[in-house]
């Protein structure tokens, strides 16, 4: 495998790049092959066994681009298809479920975790058993954000729909006694201003992506496969929706012009 080969992320849309974003800061050598799959987003309200037939499909292309190494930038992809991904090629696939489980045991002193995620992320019990299995002590209770994605996909982020959305769902966090919280879906770090606003400085933001992509890292300095490269790395990006509406979302994440995204039928 070629050190220079790129890495692989996908999500259902644009949230992957909040990951792409980790990427930039901590592995500015890489480049980045990134695949948004606008044309099925939200994948929150989809069965799992669809769920996890979309991600092989992704992982796959992905490969046969020449990604060294794949991270699934998308939780609800991660609980429905990891394992089902990693068995479908020869390249290393990580997926963020365990980088946040991770994180959040690190960072919360009373290990009382609040999880925000799509409905098929809370449904597939994910969060939970991961951070139980690592501490079982630990005391979890997940929300789902059903029309967060379909909002940002939108670009209705900073809407004052959004917000009252989120004071609906946050409520349930009233009393918990939290003091961690998981962004368990990749488009939630888009509305950490929002969240953080009412759930209050006693409850710390977790945001996965940040260990992901340490471990990303770790894997390819094991293999010696770290970019090596000098010049600037020329990110590509795909969409299977509207190549424009991702251009024009993604570039305000990524604070950075997007080269022409191309467009991939996956049906
Ligand atoms: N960004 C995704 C996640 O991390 C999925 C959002 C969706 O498609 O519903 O779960």
């Amino acid at each position: 495998m070629n050190k220079n080969a790129p890495l692989g992320l996908f999500d259902s849309g644009v949230g992957g790049l909040t990951v792409v974003r980790e990427v930039f800061k901590s592995l500015p050598r890489e480049k980045v092959i990134y695949f948004a799959d606008t044309g099925r987003v939200p994948y929150g309200p989809l069965p799992q066994e669809d769920i996890q037939r979309y991600t092989v499909q992704i992982v796959k292309f992905l490969a046969e681009r020449g990604a060294k190494l794949v991270i699934i930038a998308c939780n609800t992809a991660t609980a429905a298809g990891l394992e089902a991904a990693q068995e479908a090629v020869d390249i290393p696939v990580l997926g963020v479920i365990e980088p946040g489980a991770l994180l959040a045991l690190e960072t919360s002193q009373n290990k009382r975790i609040g999880v925000i995620a799509t409905e098929a992320t809370i449904k597939s019990g994910a969060y939970e058993r991961t951070i139980k299995s690592m501490d079982p002590d630990a005391e979890v209770f997940g929300q789902a954000c059903y029309n967060f994605t379909p909002l940002i996909e939108a670009g209705k982020k900073d809407s004052e729909e959004i917000a009252e959305y989120a004071r609906e769902y946050l409520a349930t966090f009233d009393g918990k006694d939290i003091d961690a919280l998981v962004y368990g879906c990749t488009h939630y770090p888009l509305l950490e201003e929002l969240v953080q606003g009412i759930v209050g400085d006693g409850v710390a933001p977790v945001n996965p992506a940040v260990r992901a992509v340490e471990q990303a890292e770790e894997i390819l300095a094991d293999s010696g496969l770290l970019s090596d490269r000098t010049e600037d790395p020329e990110h590509e990006y795909f969409v299977s929706g509207d190549p424009d509406a991702f251009a024009e979302l993604g570039s305000v994440i990524l604070e950075r012009p997007l080269p022409p995204v191309g467009k991939v039928d996956m049906e």
